[in-house]
């Protein structure tokens, strides 16, 4: 049988806009509520779909166990193995969100300590809900964790990433770039090297190669690290010279809740979505063949451009920065 893939997450709720972008590429579009169980099921079986690539949230556990269940269904129908993708995030991995603070690699037993972790924040609640609820229906489950994702994808919808852009436009508003009073050692990955990533995994799926999947199944996507004080430091005198700060000096926020009210976000989330990543070693990409082509001074040369995509873009909008607020409710 051949392979049917669906990306959740890709664009949005999906309007016609959206849908007819989409479509000038080849790509079927489905109108799917995700919090619908019955219909992702009769739409997985219905397009045969046996692969999920899915990002529209690593928060929501209902949204990737819907698809699981429809992937295990189709795994019976079909007889033929299912592969379900899920995107996580490296703040799942970080102390102040109840991590310990010791190297973690994605070869080590992250399984066990995120299940032991599982109530204290939601992304691991989530990526354990993923790999357990995956084995019960018989599908092979991944767990992808992007770090910082930066750059402007190439795709047909929205283009600009979610994280610097909400920084940058903090800076903008308040005509000064400020940073967290601990210079932390981060990385970040280029969007074209995190598809990539995805490319790789696909690639050995439809290769039937061996894959390590399940509880082995975590891939930290890290292609370089970033120390934040370099990038906002930079980040001032390329703001600077734009005009749009007025100093290329850089203040430190007066404390979390100043950082979380000028980028709009819950303050709980402030420091890790910032701050996570220290201590966190990929392997598991590098054992599959992947190779960022993006590295730290790539990123720090193209700041410019992250902020003409902001310009260009307008306002980020980000269903991530929402899903946040929903989460920080309860
Ligand atoms: N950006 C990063 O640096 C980063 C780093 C690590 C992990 N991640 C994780 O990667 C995933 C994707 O992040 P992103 O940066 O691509 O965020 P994003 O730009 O907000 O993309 C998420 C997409 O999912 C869509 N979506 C959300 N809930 C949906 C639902 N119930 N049904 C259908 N579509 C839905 C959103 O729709 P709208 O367009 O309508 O909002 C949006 O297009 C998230 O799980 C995030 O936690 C991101």
């Amino acid at each position: 049988m051949g392979s049917n893939i669906l990306i959740t997450g890709a664009a949005g709720y999906i309007s016609k806009e959206q849908a007819k972008a989409l479509s000038t590429l080849g790509i079927n579009v489905l109108q799917l509520d995700l919090t619908d169980e019955k219909a992702v099921v009769q739409s997985l079986l219905r397009y045969n779909i046996n692969i999920v690539i899915h990002c529209a949230s690593s928060i929501n556990a209902d949204l990737a166990l819907n698809l699981i269940t429809a992937l295990g269904k189709q795994r019976e129908a079909s007889r033929e193995q299912t592969f379900f993708i899920h995107t996580s995030g490296l703040s799942a991995f970080y102390e102040k969100t109840g991590w310990p603070q010791r190297e973690t690699k994605d070869t080590g037993p992250v399984f066990d300590l995120e299940k032991q972790l599982a109530d204290s924040f939601p992304i691991r609640k989530t990526d354990v809900a993923v790999i357990e609820h995956a084995k019960a229906k018989g599908v092979t489950s991944f767990i992808v964790i992007p770090s910082t994702v930066y750059g402007k994808g190439s795709g047909e919808w929205n283009k600009l990433s979610v994280v610097l852009p909400v920084y940058i436009q903090a800076c903008i508003s308040q005509r000064a770039v400020s940073k967290f009073p601990e210079n932390t050692k981060v990385s970040g990955v280029h969007i074209s090297d995190l598809t990539a990533l995805y490319g790789r995994i696909i690639q050995k799926i439809l290769q039937k190669e061996p894959l390590p999947s399940g509880t082995e199944g975590y891939y930290f996507a890290l292609a370089h690290n970033l120390i934040w004080w370099e990038v906002l430091d930079q980040l001032a005198a390329t703001l600077k010279a734009r005009g749009l700060v007025t100093t290329s000096d850089t203040s430190i926020w007066s404390d979390d809740e100043a950082a979380a009210e000028a980028m709009g976000i819950p303050i709980q989330f402030v420091q890790p979505l910032w701050n996570s990543g220290e201590n966190i070693v990929r392997k598991k990409p590098d054992m599959i063949g992947w190779e960022p082509a993006w590295d730290k001074d790539d990123f720090l040369g193209s700041i410019d451009d992250e902020i003409q995509a902001v310009l260009e873009l307008s306002k980020a909008k980000s269903s991530l920065i929402d899903s946040l607020f929903e989460s920080a409710k309860g």
